[in-house]
């Protein structure tokens, strides 16, 4: 039953791939086993988890970007309705906008100027791309560079203007912070607050839990395939007791500025 301001639930995703083994026979094998996450209207949620915990999976299935070895179970719910395969083209970059983790995901051979205005409306497509450079830190003259001529940094940045838009009502952002400045890491974390704040639900997954908790609402833990605890950000201090599982409080704790404390099965998360 959806609750009124939900935009987005996931529930029992389940995702397996079919690989080629020894000549033509075939094996499959299921890293994502069971992914629960659902969010509100005006809420970030912050998503976290080690590497290969499946975070980019949980991305790729409710935006339809999954590779085609891919099979994909469970429920996906979005404002209410299943999220089916046809709805996904069509409310991807208007209503469901992806800031992926890769900028392989940028043309190689368009001017980032132009990806930025892609979407935009093309009465005033110009002064908007202008507008995300600015305000993202980016000089007007980046806009006729190819991606292969910026920094890891200035795409990452490019990445975050192509989400930018009217009517967004669900905002998956998937690391969209590393190997930026601090300047304009706050200027996304902020714009994320500011989709949230307009009505927007956000899912931001990252490994930077600290800098997430000075904006999300509530944080997802995922270990290996699957969610094991959701709690809300403020459980996120002290010494993490407030937190129920022990894999959510040995990441917390194995932060620097908390006790540092080392757990082999956390380092890979952080
Ligand atoms: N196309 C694929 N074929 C087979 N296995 C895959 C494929 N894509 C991802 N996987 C596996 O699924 C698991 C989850 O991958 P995913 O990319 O979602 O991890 P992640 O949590 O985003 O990691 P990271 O923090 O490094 O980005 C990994 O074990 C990965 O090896
Ligand atoms: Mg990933």
């Amino acid at each position: 039953m959806k609750k009124s301001n939900q935009i987005l639930s996931v529930q029992n995703l389940k995702i397996s791939f079919t690989q080629y083994v020894k000549g033509l026979n075939t094996r499959r094998i299921t890293p994502i086993k069971s992914l629960h996450v659902s969010i509100n209207a005006g809420e970030i949620m912050a998503v976290i988890g080690a590497s290969g915990s499946g975070k980019s999976l949980l991305a790729h299935a409710i935006l339809g970007i999954l590779p085609g070895n891919a099979t994909c179970d469970g429920d996906i719910i979005y404002c209410g309705e299943p999220l089916t395969a046809e709805k996904k083209i069509q409310l991807r970059g208007k209503e469901i906008s992806l800031i992926p983790q890769s900028v392989n995901y940028l043309d190689p051979l368009m001017r980032v100027a132009e990806q930025v205005k892609i979407g935009l409306p093309k009465k005033d497509a110009n002064k908007r791309q202008q507008e995300l450079f600015r305000r993202y830190g980016l000089k007007e003259k980046d806009g006729d560079l190819y991606p292969f001529q910026l920094s890891g940094g200035m795409l990452r940045r490019v990445l975050f203007a192509t989400s930018v838009r009217d009517n967004i009502k669900l905002v998956i952002a998937d690391e969209p912070t590393p190997g930026i400045h601090p300047e304009a890491l706050s200027a996304i974390l902020n714009q994320l607050r500011a989709f949230a704040d307009d009505g927007a639900a956000v899912m931001l997954i990252t490994h930077d839990i600290v800098s997430a908790l000075t904006v999300c609402d509530r944080v997802t833990v995922l270990k290996d395939g699957k969610t094991i605890e959701t709690a809300k950000a403020d459980k996120f201090s002290a010494d993490g007791k407030g937190l129920q599982h022990w894999y959510s409080r040995a990441l917390w704790n194995a932060l620097p500025q908390n006790s540092f404390s080392i757990y082999e099965e956390v380092q890979a998360c952080l």
